[in-house]
């Protein structure tokens, strides 16, 4: 099916239709991969609609653009501000939002410098990445054959286009192999992260994740997950993790703004723990819905809300437009 998108996106300060919203096949962007972009959710919560961690999406954007050296005239509250415009513009109640900073239209040499730096603010309505029982029964991954970018290659704490050549091949072959995701090690062997989320293992009550240095994307739901653990009272190291140690964990599970936090039932074919969802990502799972879910208190002011409480407002449409997959 074909992207469904619809209503309005933000573009270098205007909002545009949908069908409108294009840019020129010379941009720079298009050739060489140089955007920076984001991918957070807006969440439909009881006291309305509500973005889960804006401010640090949005500082991400930013120092995936400083990596780049790409200067853009909005401060880091502007963009928020103009990501809340556009979801009201387009009267959604959940949605996923997709800011991107890209090298537009003037030369196409390898040269970034002289291109201008624009700015675009989509949002559409996005169903559960991986299927919708994959946060039940969890998926099945491979190690991917595919090594996630070596350090002082592409720099993996950038959000950065350009990263998602590697993504896509790590995806295409795990697809191509019968499997939801594929898992990269890193230029060292040791385990890295999904085609386009972090990984999280448990051995004996104790939570681990790869750390900084094992070229991750610094997951803002990763980050999430290590604060709801450790106030659950876990312990959690971020650790460089041998391959070996996912087929002899008791539990594992990929977590990220698209996947939330999906679990893992095998990797390579052999199952993980009982090959069911383990109560360690149960209890994880549960702590993260219910703060999404506005269900508890809000206590590390993760929430943004859209609207005023009196905004009538359209439902989720039931269409994953979009899939990733
Ligand atoms: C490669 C990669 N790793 C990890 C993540 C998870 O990051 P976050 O939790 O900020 O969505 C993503 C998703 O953006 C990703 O693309």
């Amino acid at each position: 099916m074909a992207f469904a998108g619809s209503g309005k996106i933000w573009m270098n300060g205007s909002l545009v239709n949908w069908a409108d919203a294009r840019i020129h096949i010379a941009s720079h962007v298009i050739h060489y991969g140089s955007g920076v972009f984001e991918g957070a959710r807006c969440y439909a919560t009881p006291k309305g609609s509500a973005c889960f961690r804006l401010d640090a999406h949005i500082e991400r954007l930013v120092n995936s653009a400083k990596i780049y050296r790409m200067d853009t005239p909005y401060t880091r509250a502007s963009l928020e501000d103009a990501v809340l415009a556009t979801i009201r513009a387009n009267q959604f109640k959940a949605c996923y939002i997709r800011p991107i900073v890209y090298r537009g239209y003037e030369t196409l040499g390898v040269n970034p410098f002289p291109c201008p730096v624009d700015i675009a603010i989509l949002s559409w309505e996005w169903g559960k990445y991986l299927g919708d029982d994959a946060l039940e029964k969890g998926v099945d991954v491979k190690v991917s054959s595919w090594t996630r970018m070596a350090p002082n290659t592409l720099p993996s704490l950038a959000k950065s286009s350009a990263n998602y050549a590697n993504s896509a091949l790590i995806k295409m072959e795990a697809i191509s192999d019968g499997y939801a995701e594929g898992v990269a090690l890193d230029a060292f062997g040791y385990v890295s992260e999904g085609s386009g989320e972090n990984i999280f293992l448990v051995r004996n009550g104790v939570i681990y994740t790869p750390p900084l240095t094992a070229s991750i994307l610094p997951g803002i739901t990763r980050d999430s997950v290590i604060t709801l653990a450790r106030d659950l009272g876990y312990r959690v190291r971020e650790e460089m993790v041998p391959r070996e140690l996912l087929y002899i964990a008791d539990e594992v599970f990929f977590a990220g703004t698209a996947v939330e936090i999906t679990p893992i039932r095998s990797v390579d074919k052999q199952q993980v723990g009982n090959g069911r969802r383990g109560p360690v990502t149960e209890a994880l799972q549960r702590a993260f819905f219910d703060v999404i879910n506005g269900d508890v208190p809000d206590t590390h002011g993760w929430l943004t809300y859209v609207y005023p409480a009196e905004a009538v407002l359209r439902e989720p449409a039931k269409a994953v437009a979009g899939k990733g997959r």
